[in-house]
This record gives C-alpha cells, sequence and structure tokens, in this order.
C-alpha cells in the first residue's frame, strides 16, 4: 500500500528514518555496539579475520565499496570488494582468515549465491550475510546474519534498503574494529553520530521541495555526471545509477580526481554535474574540482554541508544539507539523490516503480 504517497519509491524513501533507527535496535547503546550485535558466534569468528571479501551487485555493491572505507580505517583490516558477476568467472585468490561478506537485499541474486557456494569450496573463515530477507537463500546459507529492519521494499530502485545496509555495515565495522584496537573513545563517537542519523535523514526529507525545483534543469537533458570524493565516491555511483535506472539519462560517477584524466573533456553547458561535498577532509581538493567544471561553462548542483563553505555563484546551485560526521555522512547525503533522481523521474513521466528492463530481484544470470 502506497498510502499518502504516489509512489512507492518515495514512500520507500520517506521510511528511511525509521527503518535505519529499527536496524540499529538492539545491536547499538548509546555509545557502543553491542557484544551480541552479531549474534553469539560472532566473538569467535571475528577474532581473527584479517581480511574482508565484499560480494554484491547493484546497490548493494556500492553499499560494499563504502564498507571498505569504514573497514580498513577504523577496524584497519584489509578489505576487497568485488561485483559477484565478476569474482564468480575469474580465478582467485582467497587469503588465509578471510570473512566472505554478500550484501544483498533480496538475498536470492544468482550471481551473489553462485560467488558464495563458490568460495565456499575454496575456503574461508566465515560467511556474513547483510541481508534484508528472512529465511532467502543467502540468509539460509550464511555462518552470521545482519538482518536489515527496511520492510519490504517494492520500488524496483533500491533506496531504503541501501541505508540500512550501510547501517547494519558500520555496525559490523565497529565490532570487527574493536577486535582490532578501535578506541572506546572513537567508538563511542561514532555510535553517537549513527544515533543522529534518524534526524538527520528527516532534516534531508524537509528538502525535497528545493530538490523538485533544481530537478527541472535535468529533464531536457542526456548526460549526467556525478561526481565525490572517498566515501562519498560510492554514493556518487549510487546516485549515478538511480538516475539511470529511473529517468533514463545517462549518468556516469567519477572520483572527482579523476576529473581531468578525462571525463573533463564531456563537461559543457549541456552536461550537468552533480557533486556531493560534505565538509570533510576532502572539501577542500573538491573545491578545486569545482573550479574545473565552472570554467567550462557546466552546470553545478552541489549538495554540502554549510562548513563546507561552498557558495551559489552563477551556474552552481547549492543544496545544503545537515552537519555529519565524516564517518556517517555517506548515509545522510545518499538521500537528496535519491529524491533528485525520484524528481527527474516524475517529470519525465517515466515509470518510476517498475522502470522498463529491469526487475526486482535478479535470480538468473
Ligand atoms: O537484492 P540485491 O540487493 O542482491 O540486488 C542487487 C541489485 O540487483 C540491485 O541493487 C539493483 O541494482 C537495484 N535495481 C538498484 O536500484
Amino acid at each position: 500500500d502506497k498510502g499518502e504517497y504516489r509512489h512507492f519509491m518515495l514512500k520507500e524513501i520517506n521510511e528511511q528514518p525509521r527503518v535505519i533507527k529499527a536496524t540499529m535496535e538492539g545491536r547499538v547503546t548509546e555509545s557502543r555496539v553491542l557484544e551480541q550485535a552479531l549474534g553469539t558466534e560472532a566473538g569467535d569468528l571475528l577474532k581473527d579475520v584479517r581480511h574482508v571479501q565484499i560480494i554484491a551487485c547493484g546497490t548493494s555493491y556500492h553499499a560494499g565499496m563504502v564498507a571498505r572505507y569504514w573497514i580498513e580505517d577504523l577496524a584497519g583490516v584489509p578489505c576487497s570488494v568485488e561485483v559477484a558477476s565478476e569474482f564468480r568467472y575469474r580465478k582467485h585468490v582467497i587469503q588465509k582468515d578471510t570473512l566472505f561478506l554478500c550484501i544483498s537485499q533480496s538475498g536470492e541474486t544468482a550471481d551473489t549465491l553462485a560467488a558464495l557456494r563458490q568460495a565456499k569450496k575454496a575456503g574461508f573463515r566465515a560467511a556474513l550475510a547483510i541481508c534484508n530477507v528472512p529465511g532467502s537463500s543467502l540468509v539460509r546459507e550464511s555462518d552470521l546474519v545482519i538482518m536489515t529492519q527496511a520492510g519490504p521494499e517494492i520500488g524496483v530502485a533500491s533506496t531504503k534498503a541501501f541505508t540500512t545496509q550501510l547501517t547494519a555495515l558500520l555496525i559490523f565495522t565497529l565490532a570487527l574494529a574493536r577486535k582490532n584496537g578501535l578506541s572506546e573513545e572513537r567508538e563511542a563517537d561514532i555510535v553517537k553520530a549513527l544515533h543522529l542519523v534518524p534526524g538527520q535523514v528527516s532534516d534531508v526529507l524537509a528538502l525535497d521541495g528545493e530538490i523538485a525545483e533544481i530537478s527541472k534543469r535535468f529533464m531536457d537533458k542526456n548526460h549526467a555526471l556525478f561526481l565525490g570524493r572517498g566515501s562519498q565516491f560510492p554514493v556518487a555511483l549510487e546516485g549515478a545509477l538511480k538516475l539511470k535506472e529511473i529517468s533514463y539519462i545517462h549518468a556516469e560517477a567519477y572520483p572527482a580526481g579523476e576529473l581531468k584524466h578525462g571525463p573533463l573533456a564531456l563537461v559543457d553547458s549541456e552536461m550537468p554535474v552533480v557533486t556531493v561535498a560534505p565538509n570533510n577532509s576532502m572539501a577542500e581538493k573538491l573545491k578545486s574540482n569545482l573550479e574545473e567544471v565552472r570554467a567550462r561553462g557546466g552546470e553545478l548542483f552541489v549538495f554540502a554541508d554549510r562548513a563546507a563553505d561552498v557558495k551559489p555563484e552563477e551556474n552552481t546551485h547549492v543544496v545544503l544539507l545537515p552537519e555529519v560526521h565524516e564517518i556517517t555522512a555517506p548515509i545522510v547525503y545518499t538521500v537528496p539523490l535519491q529524491l533528485l533522481s525520484y524528481h527527474v523521474a516524475v517529470l519525465k513521466g517515466t515509470d518510476v516503480d517498475q522502470p522498463r528492463n529491469l526487475a526486482k530481484s535478479v535470480t538468473v544470470e
């Protein structure tokens, strides 16, 4: 039931404050991740993990890419991320004491399951699933499970599944990091920041009107570029995927530093450039990338934190977001990009919940 909403996608975008909170419930206190957050056997299985291999597809793969930044930063454990359809068809080396982590909303994605089954034969320490569907094949075949509490996701374009996956992945990272020397203070700082996320997402949802207004600038465009740095690069990838899926506008995402290594050649007044620029350590560097785009007449759409100090100028639209912790920023910054693609699709009159050629669950190769 869509309730008051015109589309399931919009309903699901708006459910995010609640479902992110639900995914934290029973897993964190005010300032700590609970020992039992990942189940009773987790302690032993995580103890000697020396490497994490993440496997997923589509949006879930983007969640895995964000997690890699967290796992290496906070736990100091090397982490590799690969799309399932690539992993399953190449020869790979599974290092000793690898935790195999599959991320899937449905738990039935054929390539992800095939990768898991193959890796099981090759031998690894344990299989952890992050999944939204209890009783799915992925959940049944994994040793440890963190269920996201997104509730049923009907829109083919994944929204609330992604932000709850990120929530679960951050909780997992903290549990792993604690076994690898993360200080109590740093853990408390991040858990407290996580508690602020549902409220910050609500604040972003309140910007809906402003985002709907700028979405008009995309209606007659054929292409768009998304830029982000660090853990915001996967957020840019996810923003581009959403725009492609539901508005059929060709969109590509780049780490902002790659701009001058090629894609800058595409930038002109017909190429809108969307940037996610929270006030993290990368903001200053990102600003020079923005200059490069502006100098070529490109129209810029910047989603930034007040403290990033990006000023609206000619051809530059700035949407100010709440101040967020650097670690939790990818969760919050995903939401305005969901709204942007939603409004572009509505303006273009596409079938938002059932985009052409796509299925909700890809159970065949
Ligand atoms: O159910 P899964 O998370 O395994 O699905 C993976 C992808 O098929 C899925 O995320 C797809 O990319 C979505 N349509 C993205 O919006």
